[in-house]
């Protein structure tokens, strides 16, 4: 079938049959190769994009699904701004970073924080609930996402909380 949809901004089209992962497209007909092909099976949080404004596993959507979507991978999330300001906050707690689920707590971090500004403690340990990260305190990233939630309504409302 072919299967247009939206790629970090970009209208792209790509010929897949209906099943394929997301994750496979993005790697064989994209070269993105930020989502990590982890447990393949839901459970890691490594190849999490950002799919219609949500943290997905690219792993468990079939190629079907994607057809009038929009995507954003950490490809593209990495060109923007508020990148920066997560990669800040994540920093300013120390927090573990092996590389290989760190793509999908950024991109967790950005759908958060893009659906509820200020996230109470039960909020960000729910939407982290996908991603099993062997590096990451818990605590050091609840810290980082207020950090960020701050510094983003900072930005945008130009007022401290
Ligand atoms: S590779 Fe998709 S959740 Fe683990
Ligand atoms: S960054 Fe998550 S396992 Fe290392």
């Amino acid at each position: 079938m072919t299967i247009g949809f939206i790629l970090n901004g970009e209208d792209v089209i790509v010929r897949s049959d209906a099943g394929v992962r997301l994750i496979d497209i993005l790697r064989r007909d994209f070269g993105l190769f930020g989502a990590k092909a982890g447990c393949l099976t839901g459970q890691c949080g490594a190849c999490t994009v950002i799919f219609n404004g949500y943290a997905c596993n690219s792993c468990l959507i079939p190629a079907f699904k994607i057809k009038n979507s929009e995507i954003i991978t950490i490809e593209g999330y990495s060109q923007t701004d508020e990148y920066q300001e997560i990669m800040d906050g994540f920093k300013q707690v120390h927090l573990g970073n092996c590389g290989y689920c760190e793509a999908g707590k950024i991109l967790c971090t950005e759908a958060l924080l893009e659906r509820i500004p200020n996230p109470s403690k039960d909020e960000i340990l729910m939407n982290f609930a996908g991603i099993k990260c062997r590096c990451s305190n818990i605590e050091k990233l609840i810290e980082a996402v207020n950090i960020i939630s701050g510094i983003r309504t900072r930005r945008l409302h130009g007022r401290r909380i």
